[in-house]
């Protein structure tokens, strides 16, 4: 993995790299050979430049979710992101990072009524952000449009199982392939976007019997959320797993209780400016 020296003293936003090569799309393909992947992909969320900066160095992939909506903007789901949005927080993430192959999220409305639409939509992504691949969600629904995109120049994530842009459909956030059926249908997603020229795929919120299945009968990368350890990788809300939030859903663990050391660091800076404590003498210009 490449050094990186960041270069306080001019900005906070430039990080110099020892000139390395990013991780590239065949390379995350090629990870999974006969159906199995030795060394699990390692893929977290970022939305911010310096996020991306700290999460760079240990990640096979940064994703720039359109959970950015509820995490970043407050949203009450991803419907309301929009491309603006996207290209903003990924074009800051490829920014922040150097080793990591970045994915960006399409949003809801920028791909589905045609396979140009998509194409028009990920271009601009790819142009405006420099990241290496874009993400959309569907399965046997949106096979066409990830052939479309891929034979074009444009690596696909594919995204099966809960797909959060179609909570109104789905009726909420709910674990997916409880009824046979419904698992039946998900295989299906699965099959039709590896073999429509996904690289790779997440799958979210299902039964963990039915993530093992796909990850054994699927060709391409399968990572998980929500899902199970024998997904060939996996992928996590960075802001759910830092503990930033009270709430999160059963299947995130908590590798920090940010929330808890943020609250603290406000009230000892509140009591210190209330009580003329800070700025104290090492903090303040004074003549020499
Ligand atoms: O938007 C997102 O962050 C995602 C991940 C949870 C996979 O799609």
């Amino acid at each position: 993995m490449s050094k990186v020296t960041i270069d306080t003293s001019t900005s906070r936003a430039t990080p110099s790299p020892v000139p390395g090569k990013r991780t590239t799309v065949p390379s995350i393909r090629t990870r999974k050979v006969n159906g199995k992947t030795e060394q699990p992909i390692v893929m977290l969320t970022a939305y911010t430049m310096r996020m991306a900066q700290l999460l760079d160095p240990h990640c096979d992939m940064l994703l720039v979710g359109d959970s950015l909506g509820q995490v970043i903007y407050g949203l009450p789901s991803t419907i309301p992101v929009t491309m603006e949005m996207m290209c903003a927080h990924g074009g800051a993430v490829v920014r922040g990072s150097w080793h990591a192959l970045v994915g960006v999220d399409m949003p809801f409305g920028s791909y589905e009524a045609s396979p140009e639409q998509a194409f028009q939509s990920a271009s601009r992504i790819l142009k405006e952000t420099g990241c290496a691949a874009v993400k959309l969600e569907g399965g046997e629904a949106m096979a066409e449009t990830i052939g479309f995109l891929t034979l074009r120049g444009i690596p696909v994530i594919g995204h099966v199982g809960l797909t959060p842009q179609a909570v109104n459909m789905l009726g909420g956030y709910g674990v997916r392939g409880r009824e046979e059926i419904e698992a039946e249908k998900i295989v299906a997603d699965a099959r039709a976007v590896a073999e429509a020229g996904a690289f790779v795929m997440v799958v979210e919120g299902v039964m963990e019997g039915l993530a093992t299945r796909i990850a054994s009968e699927v060709a391409v990368p399968v990572i998980g959320i929500g899902a199970s350890a024998e997904c060939d990788g996996q992928v996590l809300v960075t802001d759910d797993m830092l503990g930033l939030f009270e709430r999160t859903p059963r299947f995130v663990k908590r590798y920090a209780d940010l929330a808890s050391e943020i609250g603290a660091a406000a009230q000892k800076y509140a009591e210190d400016v209330r009580q003329r404590t800070f700025p104290s003498a090492g903090e303040t210009y004074r003549p020499k």
